[in-house]
């Protein structure tokens, strides 16, 4: 028995270079603008995580999923996938590469070289915590400054850019530059169908530019330290940002498990159920179309 039930846009024949999986869905944060914990996606947690689907049962399905599906890649998210720590250690096991995303609140493991650890932190101190909670910026630092120096684990902070952080995302890079943390990620938010009320969200794709060449010139000024590509920011303008969404390149590749009761299921996209295709500003997103268009496969 395969615990995990394809359906919408996913199918049991087709091929996944990679997958998401939401291992938990109990989380130890409250974030403003987390999607997975919109109304209409599966994201329901039981009293306990005790109570969700076993490690065993998961690491079995998630090993025929990958052999049914050819994933080679998988990003270990939730909830707080770090509350799992011990169903991690065994999972990694199963895929040739492996990102773990998590808030940092709980003290990282060493996975070894080959495992990234993508952290996240919304801005400066301040702005962080009025997303993510009050002292959660301290406590990540904490954390990551107690690592030894021999862990080997890499990781990077990503930061989610919106409305309400573009013009202090600087602040964040010198926190970071000259710590121990190796990269810096910026996704754009990925607002739901009705983020028009949101204040976090721009209210269309142009008057998010601002932000897209606040994010290139930092990438100019810190090119090692900030890893989103220029084309990948550069397709965020109007019109290739619309076009690219509307081909999504994320759903052609990556396939999202998200838990429900004691199966997997799959969402509209990574990002769920309730998401606003036209104004998606996810990473995965452009960093594929741009390289799919270095690769000669597409022309934005
Ligand atoms: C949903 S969290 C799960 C893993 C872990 N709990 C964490 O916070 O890193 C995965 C990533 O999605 C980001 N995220 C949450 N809501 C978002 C949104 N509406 N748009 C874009 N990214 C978002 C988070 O900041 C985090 O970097
Ligand atoms: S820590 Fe991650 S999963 Fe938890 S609420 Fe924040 S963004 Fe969502
Ligand atoms: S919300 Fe973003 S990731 Fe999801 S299908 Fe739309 S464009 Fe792709």
């Amino acid at each position: 028995m395969l615990n995990a039930e394809l359906s919408g846009y996913y199918h049991d024949e087709a091929r996944y270079p990679a997958a998401m999986v939401n291992v938990t869905n109990h989380c130890n944060l409250s974030c403003r603008h987390c999607f997975i914990f919109r109304d209409g996606n599966p994201n329901q947690a039981p009293l306990s995580i005790r109570d969700e689907m076993s490690d065993d049962v998961m690491l079995m399905t998630l090993e025929k999923l990958r052999d049914r599906h050819g994933i080679k890649s998988m990003m270990w998210m939730g909830g707080e996938p770090m509350l799992r720590h011990k169903l991690l250690k065994k999972g990694i096991q199963l895929f040739e590469s492996n990102t773990i995303t998590t808030n940092g609140t709980i003290p990282l493991i060493d996975f070894g070289p080959d495992l990234l650890y993508v952290i996240s932190l919304d801005g400066p101190e301040d702005l962080n915590d009025s997303i993510r909670g009050e002292g959660v910026f301290r406590k990540v630092m904490k954390n990551l400054e107690a690592l030894p120096v021999d862990f080997q684990s890499p990781f990077q902070v990503q930061c989610v850019v919106t409305r309400s952080n573009q013009s202090r995302l600087e602040e964040l890079v010198l926190r970071l530059v000259d710590s121990s943390v190796r990269w810096m990620t910026f996704t754009f938010l990925v607002p739901a169908a009705d983020g028009e009320t949101n204040p976090d969200a721009w209210h269309n794709n142009k008057e998010r530019e601002e932000a897209v060449r606040i994010v290139m010139a930092l990438k100019e000024k810190y090119p090692g330290f900030v890893r989103n590509s220029t084309r990948s920011l550069e397709l965020m303008f109007s019109p290739y940002a619309e076009r690219v969404t509307a081909a999504c390149p994320s759903r052609a590749n990556i396939l999202p498990l998200y838990l429900e009761g004691d199966h997997f299921t799959t969402p509209y996209c990574c990002y769920g159920n309730d998401v606003d295709c036209e104004r998606c500003g996810a990473w995965a997103v452009f960093q594929i179309a741009a390289k799919m268009e270095r690769n000669g496969a597409v022309s934005w």
